[in-house]
């Protein structure tokens, strides 16, 4: 049976991702984010799983390297890869919001301060965002931990994830708006969609049916 290759984002989205694929007989409970192992073979259903940051899911799906792939909606619309949005997997929600320090998000006359400088991982939404109420802030592009940024003195502002608001709080940054609100989505390569296209739609249907039940629940 030809391999159909599944790529599974670490972090946030990794241990519901696995759940999901075990429940649907797609994943072993071997497969692991915390081994070097990245590469997962479950031979007699002839899927390959691949564990890599989440940043580069779309590049491995729109390259064809994995026909089908995990991934947040934040960073779908960061990447526009050419790759199709099959399903809503309802679970990783959270906000793209931007955030200042507390005391820090207005003037004295109440108004929202304006920032200069805004570090994020998510450079297009932000600047999109920023562009649509006519602000062109400097935007300073960070790969990880972007809520130190403010304390150090990197930059104004913030606009990053917030999932349970835990990092904000302990980082004394406020929400001063929400940008847009994100879930993992499942995508495939293009080509793969066509040349795989019973496995995958059979995939898709026990992955609606599934989803359907946690709806209902
Ligand atoms: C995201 C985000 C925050 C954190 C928010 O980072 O950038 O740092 O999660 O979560 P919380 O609201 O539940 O505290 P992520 O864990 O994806 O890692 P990264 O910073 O290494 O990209």
């Amino acid at each position: 049976m030809e391999y159909l290759t599944i790529a599974i984002p670490k972090g946030r989205l990794f241990e519901p991702s696995r759940e999901l694929l075990v429940s649907v007989g797609l994943a072993s409970e071997e497969v692991s984010q915390d081994t070097r192992r990245m590469v997962f073979e479950l031979e007699e259903k002839g899927v390959r799983l691949v564990v890599m940051r989440a940043q580069d899911v779309p590049t491995y799906v729109e390259r064809g390297t994995c026909d089908i792939g995990i991934v947040g909606k934040d960073v779908l619309v960061e990447q526009r890869p050419q790759v199709y949005e099959l399903l809503d997997l309802k679970f990783g929600f959270c906000r793209v919001v931007l955030a200042a320090p507390r005391g820090r998000e207005q003037d004295p006359s109440g108004h929202r301060l304006t920032p200069v400088r805004v570090a994020t991982k998510l450079p297009r939404i932000a600047g999109e965002y920023f562009a649509s109420r006519g602000l062109h802030p400097e935007l300073i592009s960070l790969h990880g931990s972007v809520e130190v940024a403010p304390q150090v003195g990197l930059s104004d502002m913030i606009v990053d994830i917030v999932a349970t608001g835990r990092t904000l709080a302990e980082n004394d940054l406020v929400i001063v708006d929400e940008i847009m609100k994100s879930t993992a989505r499942l995508v495939a390569n293009r080509v793969s969609f066509r040349m795989k296209s019973s496995r995958i739609k059979s995939m898709l249907s026990v992955l609606e049916k599934v989803l359907e039940e946690v709806d209902v629940r």
